[in-house]
């Protein structure tokens, strides 16, 4: 599968970062690239004692042979990407393009105003305030950032190089498909559209150069921030079944309701998802944990991913049953 583009099928935190660094580890791809909103969203990853957590650099960064960039329509926060350059040592092995927008202070302190912290629950993060500003042609970009300097890249030429080598290739989105500008639940949205395309989009990979489209869903739904969301469950039922999250970035606590099958029927639509990569199989049912064999499933667990495949009419080839990156099902060889 020389490219296959990861993306989100509900409202974000289905676990993007865990799947994405597994596929780094297994797939082994030359290039891991990011695209997707900016510094907004937060991915996990866990290999063994190891909880790593980033923002804007690619979760693919789990493969130190993997060569790492962000794509162009990515908003950049300079201080949080150096950051992270520095905290994982990828100083040689990080490429930005030259596009990539950035956010300063002053969105930030917009973002955080009642109107979009308040109103809609943003993270704060400045990207909307960015984003708006480059739709006004006002916005710096990352060329004109003396600290990026070293890092600089045409992301989309190297990228589809690549694939002219037929090399592999990780895409990494942010996000979820109903936190969409366009197809999600506007205004409770994020600034622009993150669906599979829109992240092609943002690296600059024509459509006709998607082999793999793979969706990722939590075995249950949560959302934070502000928006509708169907059959939410009460705080205390949402603790008493063990689904309590905490958001990365924010810190806020997750809304939390079990999975939706019409959502993630859309999503698929939405996405022109080939396959499914499904997490946290394990709090749901616990007595899947750390299974890494498919037939060692519980029967109600097996129902429950047979069921998801009629309706979706695409395969759950993944399946995620722990915090280690390596809690996981891999049916890709055998469907
Ligand atoms: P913004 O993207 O910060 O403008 O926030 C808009 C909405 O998207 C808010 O409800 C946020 O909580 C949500 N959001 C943005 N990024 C993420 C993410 O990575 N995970 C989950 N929710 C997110
Ligand atoms: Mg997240």
């Amino acid at each position: 599968m020389p490219s296959n583009v990861v993306v989100g099928g509900f409202f974000g935190d289905e676990g993007k970062g865990k799947i994405v660094a597994y596929l780094a580890l297994k797939d082994k791809p030359e290039i891991a690239v990011r695209g997707g909103v900016g510094p907004n969203a937060g991915h996990t990853f866990t290999i063994g004692d190891n909880v790593n957590k980033v923002r804007m650099v690619p979760s693919a960064l789990a493969n130190k042979d993997t060569i790492l960039m962000i794509g162009a329509g990515v908003l950049i926060n300079p201080q949080v990407l150096l950051d992270e350059i520095e905290r994982f040592n990828l100083h040689d092995r990080i490429f930005i393009d030259r596009r990539c927008g950035i956010i300063t202070n002053e969105h930030i302190e917009r973002d955080s105003a009642k109107d979009l912290k308040g109103r809609i629950g943003t993270t704060g993060s400045g990207s909307g305030p960015a984003n708006a500003d480059r739709a006004l042609r006002r916005l710096p970009l990352a060329q004109d950032i003396k600290e990026l300097a070293i890092y600089l890249a045409d992301v989309s030429e190297k990228i589809n190089d690549l694939l002219d080598r037929n090399g592999n290739l990780l895409v990494e989105g942010t996000q979820g498909t109903f936190l969409s500008l366009y197809h999600g639940t506007y205004p409770y949205v994020t600034s622009k559209d993150v669906t599979a395309s829109a992240v092609c989009s943002d690296i600059g990979l024509g459509p006709k150069r998607v082999d793999d489209v793979t969706i990722v869903f939590k075995a249950y739904v949560t959302r934070v921030g502000e928006g509708e969301l169907e059959g939410e469950l009460s705080r205390e039922e949402v603790e008493r079944r063990g689904w309590l999250e905490i958001a990365t970035v924010t810190g806020r606590t997750r809304r939390a309701a079990p999975f939706n099958l019409s959502l993630a029927k859309k999503a698929v639509m939405l996405n022109s998802a080939t396959q499914i990569a499904l997490t946290k199989l394990d709090i749901v049912y616990p007595e899947c944990s750390k299974v890494r064999e498919y037939d060692k499933l519980s029967d109600r667990a097996k129902t429950f991913i047979e069921e998801i495949e009629k309706e979706l009419r695409v395969r759950v080839t993944l399946i995620g049953t722990g915090e280690d990156v390596y809690d996981i099902i891999d049916r890709r060889k055998e469907l």
